[in-house]
């Protein structure tokens, strides 16, 4: 059956060369796109050309996120040493858990953590991948929790006092989640305010703190946003890290978006002063750094022996033993899920193609094209800065008198629909925002350029047809 494989790899050439095409996507409504793919079609049993056929159904129709005009999510088309080792993991067939069954990837995934915690300046650092940031903030909150009394992995939240979290208002809505999950409740993660640019207000922060010791409740879990979704803010860690001393929170830092300044020494000093000192840090690889979907890593600071509050109980001795060979390497005993995907081996590859100097400058590429891309809107007539740029995300529109935010949202549906763009948008307050966020490895000047010309373009098609499309509201 490896003629499969072999078809794919035809596949696969053949798709990837796809991003000099014009389109992205069909952008097919949902029932024009089942009865294309008609799912229900079935073919002679074990006839060879099947699995081809559906394979080639599929990368047909699905969004070209290799695309540069994919700029929808945080991630885009995947670097290809990590597309390498996706599939070599996915031959090999194995759980990250045990060293026994997953050697390799289980020294590379040391390997990799160890690199990390050398970039972050962590002291006795610990850490291990996750499934996602999201995932990374719920098991660091989990920690924490669980060393806020010696009982509280046994009795959980009972008998203690109750318990509070901060963030901003900007923070990802993984954190919402993270209170629902682990049972802290969602009236118990206060959010505090952002000020003009973004960040969290840190005034307001030590006020709400306050307000919850004053009413017997125990302040134990703060995160700072190192890049929000939304604005790409960066919550400011150094007073952050004062208050952490003062009221000994448990200092979270969620990097899975601006985190990737660690690979560039001048952003990292622009961006993520005091990382050092937090408690734990979370990065996702998928996103700026372009390692394929999912790769993250969540690591601990100063917390010798941490890695047993994680998520380390339950019998685990018909699968995660010490007295095996390479018994102490076990990862799996940390982690959230029993099976684990070889994730080290993709995020490894692009590790050892690109080094740290090419993640630098590929960061660095993309936060000069967001302050060039904020500069072209600046002075475009058509265009404006729905706020101004904190790093690596551009929020902006078109300008119209009139319902502006209902005109921009046509706006990106049209340039959806015309297959050349996907973009992201947002709320800012109430003004809806255009997003345009750097994480391709072909955007460049040109591309740039092209873009905001194509969202022009539309615009000015759009305000001339206007009325047409208020009369079909
Ligand atoms: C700031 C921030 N934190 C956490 C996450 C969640 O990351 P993941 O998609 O890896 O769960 C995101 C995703 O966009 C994010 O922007």
């Amino acid at each position: 059956m490896t003629y499969i494989l072999k078809d794919l790899f035809k596949s696969i050439e053949t798709f990837l060369s796809s991003d000099k095409q014009e389109r992205i996507t069909e952008a097919l409504d949902p029932e024009d796109l089942k009865r294309i793919l008609n799912l229900d079609e079935s073919r002679k049993r074990e006839d060879p050309g099947t699995i081809g056929y559906w394979i080639d159904k599929y990368l047909h129709y699905c969004v070209k996120t290799h695309h540069f005009g994919f700029s929808n999510r945080m991630w885009s088309g995947a670097n290809i040493p990590s597309i390498a080792g996706e599939i070599a993991s996915a031959v090999s067939q194995t759980s990250a858990g045990s060293y026994e069954a997953a050697p390799v990837s289980v020294l590379m995934e040391k390997y990799m953590i160890d690199q990390m915690i050398r970039l972050a300046e962590f002291t006795d650092g610990e850490g291990q991948m996750t499934t996602g940031s999201s995932n990374a903030n719920m098991i660091a909150m989990m920690t924490a929790r669980n060393i806020v009394s010696d009982h509280m992995k046994s009795t959980g939240l009972s008998g203690h006092r109750q318990l509070f979290a901060f963030v901003s208002e900007n923070a990802h809505y993984s954190l919402d989640k993270t209170v629902n999950i682990l049972g802290i409740g969602l009236d118990h993660l206060i959010k505090i305010p952002v000020d003009k640019k973004g960040k969290m207000n840190v005034e307001i922060l030590e006020q709400e703190i306050n307000l919850v010791k004053e009413r017997g409740g125990d302040p134990f879990f703060v995160t700072a946003t190192l890049g929000t979704t939304v604005r790409g803010a960066f919550d400011p860690l150094p007073a952050i890290i004062k208050l952490r001393d003062k009221y000994k929170f448990w200092l979270h830092a969620d990097g899975a978006w601006g985190g990737a300044a660690i690979f560039s020494d001048s952003l990292k000093n622009k961006y993520l002063t005091g990382l050092e000192s937090v408690d734990s840090f979370t990065l996702d690889f998928h996103k700026m750094p372009g390692t394929s979907l999912i790769c993250n890593v969540l690591l601990f600071n100063n917390r010798p022996g941490i890695m047993d509050f994680t998520c380390n109980v339950g019998d685990k001795s018909y699968l995660h033993r010490k007295e095996d060979n390479g018994g102490d390497y076990n990862l799996g005993t940390y982690s959230l899920q029993c099976g684990r995907r070889v994730d080290s081996l993709k995020w490894f590859l692009d590790w050892k193609y690109y080094q740290k100097s090419g993640f630098g400058d590929r960061i660095e590429k993309y936060h000069k094209l967001a302050e060039l891309g904020e500069g072209i809107i600046t002075e475009s007539e058509e265009l404006e800065m729905v706020v101004p740029r904190e790093s690596f995300n551009l929020c902006f529109r078109y300008k119209i008198d009139g319902n502006t935010n209902r005109f921009n949202q046509i706006l990106r549906t049209e340039l959806y629909k015309s297959g050349k763009m996907l973009l992201a948008y947002g709320y800012i307050g109430k003004a809806l925002t255009l997003r345009l966020l750097f994480t391709h490895q072909n955007m460049n000047e040109k591309n740039l350029r092209y873009l905001l010309e194509s969202v022009i373009e539309t615009g000015n098609y759009l305000k001339e047809n206007w009325r047409n499309y208020e009369q079909h509201r």
